[in-house]
């Protein structure tokens, strides 16, 4: 049977990425992002012309209706959610030192990133439950936190914290799911070159060239992808709540 995959912020970036791979994996695509499906019509091409099967929802992560929307559509149209991609994410608009950082960017940050990831695996959890095991699993959730989850940046503290919170609502949901069949990941991407990154790809290209990450060179978006996709596999079936480093070697701690 074809499965269903839920990604959000699968419009650009690396959630595009993980639609696409997912999509050639051979599964119908739900994409969510805030801009609309006719700004995205080049990559949305993309998927129609490798024959997959998608439907594209606008809304906000960070908004409680948006994401019960997300989820009603998804089943009206496929009939059951077999896998949830918690990609969409948002770096603070203005990189202000800890000490400087308002309470409206931590509060922007936390909804959209940790609390919309919180809630939609939710609702996602609940509709997973009222569908069949298949084999040894019934579903798989993979979160995009990041190595900020553990790495400290001052200058947006928010997104850090954001980050961290992911971590372990991953280790919660895993907790709480595997008894049901369903397996919870996390992936903690390094520097990837995305829209996300573009405004400081000087100073990632300069921590590149003094070696900071042992693989030296930039994270694509197909590299997460393809972590996702083996994790929504059968290949990991005795594997839940852990998290996958996909930054080139940089979590190692060196002398
Ligand atoms: N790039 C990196 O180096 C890096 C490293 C570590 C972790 N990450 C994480 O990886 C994820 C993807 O990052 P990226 O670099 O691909 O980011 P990006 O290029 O900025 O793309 C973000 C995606 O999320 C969507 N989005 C933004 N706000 C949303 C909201 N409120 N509700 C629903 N969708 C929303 C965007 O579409 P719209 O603009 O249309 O809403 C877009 O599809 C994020 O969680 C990010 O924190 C990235």
């Amino acid at each position: 049977m074809k499965k269903t995959a839920i990604v959000t912020g699968g419009s650009r970036g690396i959630g595009f990425a993980i639609a696409h791979q997912l999509g050639l994996d051979g599964c119908n695509v739900v994409i969510m992002a805030t801009s609309s499906e006719a700004k995205n019509k080049e990559n949305l091409d993309k998927l129609k012309d490798d024959g997959i099967d998608y439907l594209y929802v606008q809304g906000s992560l960070g908004d409680s209706k948006s994401r019960e929307e997300l989820v009603n559509k998804t089943v009206d149209k496929y009939g059951a959610v077999h896998i949830l991609v918690n990609n969409a994410g948002v770096a603070p608009t203005v990189r202000a030192d800890l000490l400087e950082m308002s309470e409206e960017s931590f509060d922007r940050v936390m909804d959209i990133n940790t609390k919309g990831n919180m809630f939609l695996t939710q609702a996602v959890a609940k509709q997973m439950l009222k569908q069949p095991m298949e084999g040894k699993k019934r579903g798989t959730i993979v979160n995009i936190s990041s190595c900020s989850a553990v790495v400290s940046s001052i200058n947006r503290g928010e997104y850090c914290v954001s980050k961290a919170g992911i971590s372990m609502l991953t280790t919660l949901y895993a907790d709480r799911l595997a008894g049901d069949g369903i397996f919870v990941y996390e992936i903690r991407p390094g520097v990837i070159a995305t829209d996300m990154t573009s405004g400081v790809h000087e100073k990632y290209d300069g921590l590149i060239e003094q070696g900071e990450f042992p693989i030296a060179r930039w994270g694509a978006s197909e590299d997460v992808a393809n972590a996702v996709s083996a994790f929504c596999g059968d290949k990991f079936l005795y594997t839940t709540g852990n998290h996958i480093d996909v930054d080139g070697g940089f979590h190692i701690r060196r002398l």
